[in-house]
């Protein structure tokens, strides 16, 4: 297997866990570079459910599994997510999670200003998970974060700390909150340094070995492309490059060392949090596939929005990413229509778009044109021979190809990692 970025291309959620946790079987390495627990990477194997966030979906598995220097790390959180995994059987050791000592540090402060920011932005609020990953890039591009590694030397620490608060409190001064508690903070510190040094390496460095060795590496997107904070819908985007760029950036392998990138995509939109959505709807049929696709929250539980497949959005996403092949996942959800609809196009003032424009009121003011296929009205739940899919099942996908110039590889039709139609050798190169 060559070694293979997966990304999400849509608004998260498109079930990048269950291809990552398909294609580790082949992979040696698993490998996050961006995010931290605002995901969530559901698994089902063998009728067992593992719900990761943080952790790299391979640890599952028992693949060796690396947190890269672009993720923010809340050590707090990786303690709860550890303890949740073992309690399901997963065994987590120093061989099997390497954490990068370059990766930043999220910190009680960070999810307090998460959810101050989020409060005192009242209507205008982005909608984050308030896990305190925005707070904790802020720091780490302005120079103040402290990182896994400087949580081994003791005599900088301090320094560190007294300069982050420096800025913190004079912002909490501002925002009418009480200061940080240096003496608890420095604490938290310490269970930190204990919980994450035992896993705290040079990732670069293993992951150089690890390709000088042949080992094959896979790394897992999180969030997705339109939640990119370039290329979303920004201001209403995460705080990092979600993209497969990224995956060199935040992982300190060589670009050369990355032979593909796949997309994956759900076979209908849904988006949590708030911000532009095209081709969300808000009648029944909206309902339908929220019900039928459990579309809710794997991390905080919140509804998702739901709306039809939007083939202008993720055409651009697959442009950005350099997607050279398509997951769709979940097409048995549209099993129930009688008419499913495709966004082919846009239109704004009268002005037709083949792209989603970047200014706010645009891309909230766009009107998806649509395209009307008729629905297969039979269940696809659990195929896994495109042969077997109903003709107009088969048109439709056909149809999605057509229109986003990409091949597709996967189709899923459960959570089951057994219920994969593949198409081609996805992991050639
Ligand atoms: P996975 O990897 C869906 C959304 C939040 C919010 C915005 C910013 O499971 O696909 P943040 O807490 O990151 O500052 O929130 O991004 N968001 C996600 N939506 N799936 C995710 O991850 C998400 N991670 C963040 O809802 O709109
Ligand atoms: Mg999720």
């Amino acid at each position: 297997m060559s070694n293979i970025v997966i990304i999400g291309a849509q608004w998260g959620d498109e079930g990048k866990g269950k291809i990552v946790d398909l294609m580790s079987e082949k992979a040696d390495v698993v490998i996050r570079f961006q995010g931290g627990n605002n995901a969530g990477h559901t698994l089902v194997i063998d009728g067992v459910t593992y719900k990761v966030a943080l952790l790299p979906s391979g640890i599952v598995r028992g693949k060796m599994s690396v947190i890269g220097n672009g993720v923010v790390v809340d050590p707090l959180a990786l303690r709860e997510e550890m303890d949740r995994m073992a309690a399901l059987g997963v065994k987590i050791t120093p061989d099997t999670l390497k954490v990068s000592e370059l990766a930043t540090l999220i910190l009680p402060l960070h999810r307090e200003l998460d959810k101050m920011s989020e409060e005192a932005a009242g209507k205008g609020k982005i909608g984050t998970t308030g896990r305190g990953i925005g707070p904790a890039y802020q720091d780490k591009v302005a120079r103040r974060a402290i990182r896994v590694g400087d949580l081994a030397e003791k005599e900088t620490l301090e320094a560190k700390v007294d300069n982050l608060l420096l800025f913190h409190n004079a912002l909490r001064k501002g925002m009418g909150q009480p200061a940080v508690d240096k003496a608890e903070l420095m604490k938290t510190l310490d269970e930190a340094a204990k919980i994450i040094l035992p896993f705290a390496v040079p990732a670069w460095k293993v992951l150089d070995e690890q390709i000088k060795a042949g080992k094959t590496l896979l790394f897992e997107g999180a969030q997705a492309t339109m939640l990119d904070n370039d290329f979303g819908t920004y201001p209403f985007v995460t705080s990092s490059n979600t993209i497969a760029g990224q995956a060199a950036v935040g992982s300190g392998v060589g670009m050369r060392s990355i032979d593909k990138v796949i997309g994956v995509v759900k076979a209908y939109t849904t988006r949590v949090g708030a911000g532009p959505f095209p081709t969300e709807l808000f009648d029944a049929t909206g309902d339908a596939i929220r019900d039928a696709g459990h579309e809710y929250g794997t991390n905080t539980g919140r509804p998702r929005r739901c709306g039809w497949f939007d083939a202008v959005l993720v055409r651009q996403a697959l442009k950005v990413n350099g997607v050279q092949s398509l997951a769709v996942m979940k097409l048995d959800i549209l099993d129930q229509f009688d008419e499913i609809k495709v966004c082919v196009g846009y239109e704004l003032d009268g002005k037709k778009l083949d792209y989603y424009p970047m200014q706010m009121n645009a891309q909230a003011s766009v009107k998806p044109v649509y395209e009307t296929l008729p629905g297969w009205k039979s269940s696809t739940y659990g195929i896994r021979d495109f042969a077997k899919l109903p003709e107009k099942a088969q048109s439709y996908l056909r149809r999605l190809e057509e229109l986003l110039e990409t091949e597709i590889s996967f189709i899923s039709t459960s959570p089951e990692r057994e219920d994969t139609i593949v198409l081609g050798n996805p992991y050639g190169k």
